[in-house]
């Protein structure tokens, strides 16, 4: 990721704003005059999405339904002019102003400010000079318009350091990808103490109201909302990885924005490292988003010619409340940032053994379940933890790859054959950035780990990190994995990481290289995802964090599906899969069918309520199927073979949230509908009954209203009265009325379009 900054310079234009910058120049010059004469006065397109208005210095980015605008002022600021709701070709947006030091009110609504000159809100970028100057003000410099990717460099007033912010809007959702290259071309290093993606002005409002994911070990992804008011909110990961705590997105309403009404600005990191977004609403009611690296304990230095690519800070805008703004996000991810964008497959249904044999797996034990959940119709058999090394429990044997020998005495290899016999293809947990003290690998490279020399190591799950950031660590783990794939047939892996950081030092570099630990790590954990990709073409992964702790849009480039929690227990999963798809599509969404009680909480549930739950997402099966009655694999295998006739809608379609699991909501109810429409999936949780009221009826969206649905179930009844197949209209105007009673009990329904207008 770093020393991307290979700038191509193509059309590249500079504005008449700092005629300095122009001094020496003269093919650019001649082209920005002959661009201003094209350009004047209309708006020139020379992109399909980003157009330059040269007269009035306006850079405009249009995408669906949404316009992103920033211009550039008298002074050779770069400000933010308009984001949200597509504008006319024809609107002429206001001239960037120039705002002045003296009010000591507030900064402009800078693109991407540099801390000095007088900055007093959050700033982009904060570097330290060896002669101890930190006064850091960006200017214009020049712009090119490369495809659907424009290029603003700025430049410091004095100093060749030069920011090249990346803008690519995607014509399809209007979600706009923003990054910034920082490049120092002085003669001397330098230090950047802050390194952000972007920043995101809104238009000046007091009724502002933001909503953002927290959680914890078991618990992630649970919605959070609070009004904006003067002074800042700070989501963080300051733990090396993205964390349980908060995710790396928010989302910003203006007044009483809704699932289906009102605007609302959304935006969401590509970052798997320690992550910060702030949102700020200044004294004069200007309200930003500042999203990058976490600053705290930053410290990135660049040798001269040295450069640093921050991570993507994606975001978007919606004229139809959350639900709209979670459905872009969704096609966003689908077909901009999954590694099989823009067409990925469909999530095969898979089994863990995980709940159900935990460290003690063995070869017979595994071909008895591998049987089981091939006789129930599932595609993928994965093995967790305990097949390598000394593993018996969680104090040994983590960065010992080899097949443990007692557990597996003929290697994997006759387990993955009798799996690929019951027609399943086959799965593996791995955790490879982790060592336990209790290794080889540790006995020989005590120094391969996180740590500060001469204090205490701090274990976490009896392990220690590795530093991925050193080029041994990351040649030896990309090597154990490589060859386990080159010696078994292994189509999944399952990359886990049970334990955030502690002590982050990196003593082996000298003292101002070491905090580089921050982002190298994460680029070669990126780098092996991607180089094993390569090399092993037909591998999909799954990104694990004890559970929810590794889903952000950067480690979405690299796999193929996450584990959104621990906690299997499926009503309190609707929470954990609520909050989830505000950000993050279904399609990756693992959700498994364990047992009853649930090991979590002891909550005990019926089958069909914990497919139901499950089928949610992308299904997967977590039980101990040797306990599961012949009657529980008769359903396991009618509800799989039914979820596999719609997963494709479940998992690519558009969600609708139709009730909230949140608040004292007695129920909750989702809904996929197919891109065509020509089929759409219900889901309906009673959570507990009261005084026995029926459920409150269920009012499908985003069917053709005028064509005929029939439904059909997949569990579960409607009253009486309710028709059999009915009018797109009548289903979103009129509902259904779904029986359900006492306390977990749900349904779901398929509708397919039988007719057209
Ligand atoms: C983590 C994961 C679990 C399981 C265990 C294995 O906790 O989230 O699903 O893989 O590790 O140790």
């Amino acid at each position: 990721m770093l020393q991307a900054a290979q700038l191509r310079v193509v059309d590249e234009e500079r504005v008449h704003v700092r005629p300095k910058c122009l001094r020496g120049r003269p093919r650019a010059l001649l082209a920005f005059l002959l661009l201003s004469i094209l350009a004047s006065p209309a708006q020139q397109k020379t992109g399909p999405t980003a157009s330059f208005d040269s007269a009035r210095k306006v850079f405009r980015l249009d995408g669906a339904n949404v316009t992103y605008a920033m211009g550039v002022n008298a002074h050779g600021e770069l400000q933010s002019l308009y984001w949200g709701d597509r504008l006319a070709a024809t609107d002429a947006l206001p001239a960037p102003r120039i705002v002045s030091f003296a009010d000591e009110m507030n900064d402009g609504p800078q693109e991407y400010s540099g801390w000095g000159g007088g900055t007093l809100d959050e700033p982009a970028l904060k570097a330290t000079f060896p002669d101890g100057n930190r006064d850091l003000v960006l200017h214009y410099a020049s712009h090119a318009i490369d495809g659907d990717e424009l290029r603003v460099t700025l430049r410091d007033i004095s100093r060749d350091v030069y920011v090249t912010l990346k803008y690519r809007m995607d014509s399809a959702t209007g979600v706009l990808a923003r990054s910034a290259v920082i490049e120092n071309r002085t003669a001397d290093k330098l230090m950047l103490e802050q390194a952000e993606a972007a920043n995101w002005n809104l238009p000046a409002s007091t009724d502002y109201s933001l909503r953002y994911l927290a959680g914890r070990w078991g618990g992630e992804f649970q919605l959070q909302t609070q009004s904006i008011q003067p002074g800042s909110v700070v989501l963080e990961s300051r733990r090396g990885s993205t964390g349980h705590q908060s995710s790396p997105w928010f989302a910003i309403a203006r007044g009483p924005a809704t699932e289906t009404e009102g605007s609302v600005w959304f935006g969401a990191l590509g970052w798997s490292g320690s992550w910060r977004i702030t949102v700020g609403q200044d004294p004069m009611q200007q309200v930003r988003i500042t999203g990058g690296f976490n600053p705290f304990d930053f410290g990135y230095q660049l040798k001269p010619g040295e450069s640093l690519q921050t991570p993507v800070f994606y975001g978007g805008f919606s004229s139809t409340g959350f639900g709209g703004a979670s459905r872009q996000m969704h096609r966003y991810e689908l077909t901009n940032i999954l590694p099989q964008a823009p067409h990925p497959p469909l999530r095969p249904v898979l089994y863990n053994s995980w709940e159900a044999t935990k460290f003690d797996v063995d070869e017979k034990g595994q071909e008895q379940l591998a049987e089981k959940a091939a006789s129930i119709g599932v595609e993928r058999f994965v093995m967790d933890d305990g097949w390598f090394g000394q593993r018996k429990d969680d104090h040994a044997g983590l960065g010992d790859w080899y097949v443990n020998p007692e557990k597996f005495p003929h290697g994997l290899a006759p387990l993955i054959a009798q799996v690929h016999a019951l027609g399943m293809d086959f799965g593996l947990w791995v955790e490879p950035e982790m060592v336990n003290p209790d290794s080889d690998l540790y006995r020989k490279h005590p120094d391969w780990v996180i740590n500060f020399p001469g204090r205490p190591r701090s274990e976490s799950r009896n392990q220690l990190i590795l530093n991925l950031a050193r080029p041994e660590v990351r040649a030896y783990v990309f090597g154990v994995l490589d060859q386990l794939l080159n010696e078994n047939d292994i189509s999944f892996l399952k990359w886990d990481l049970n334990r955030v950081w502690a002590e982050p030092g990196w003593p082996e570099v000298a003292p101002d290289e070491q905090k580089k630990l921050y982002v190298q790590y994460i680029d070669n954990y990126y780098s092996i995802l991607q180089d094993l990709r390569k090399k092993h073409p037909r591998l999909e992964i799954e990104s694990c964090s004890g559970g929810g702790g590794r889903v952000d849009l950067g480690v979405l480039h690299y796999v193929d599906e996450v584990w959104p929690s621990d906690n299997t227990d499926p009503f309190d999963r609707l929470s954990i899969q609520d909050g989830f798809t505000y950000a993050y599509t279904p399609s990756v969404m693992m959700a498994w069918v364990t047992d009853s009680p649930n090991w979590y909480n002891q909550r005990v549930t019926s089958l069909s309520y914990r497919f139901l739950s499950s089928m949610q997402g992308s299904l997967g099966i977590g039980a101990n199927l040797n306990k599961w009655s012949a009657e529980d694999l008769a359903v396991a295998k009618e509800m799989i073979a039914t979820y596999k006739s719609v997963r494709g809608v479940v998992q690519q379609g558009s969600l609708y949230r139709l009730v909230s699991p949140r608040g004292n909501s007695e129920m909750s109810a989702t809904e996929s509908v197919a891109e065509d429409k020509s089929t759409a999936v219900a889901f309906v949780f009673l959570h507990s009954q009261q005084m026995r009221y029926p459920a409150r009826r269920v009012f499908l969206e985003g069917l053709d209203r005028n064509a005929i649905y029939k439904i059909r179930p997949i569990y579960g009844h409607l009253l009486d009265h309710e028709p059999t197949a009915a009018s797109g209209a009548y289903w979103m105007g009129n509902g259904l009325s779904v029986i359900l009673n006492g306390d977990y009990d749900a349904a779901g329904f398929i509708f397919e379009r039988v007719a057209r207008p």
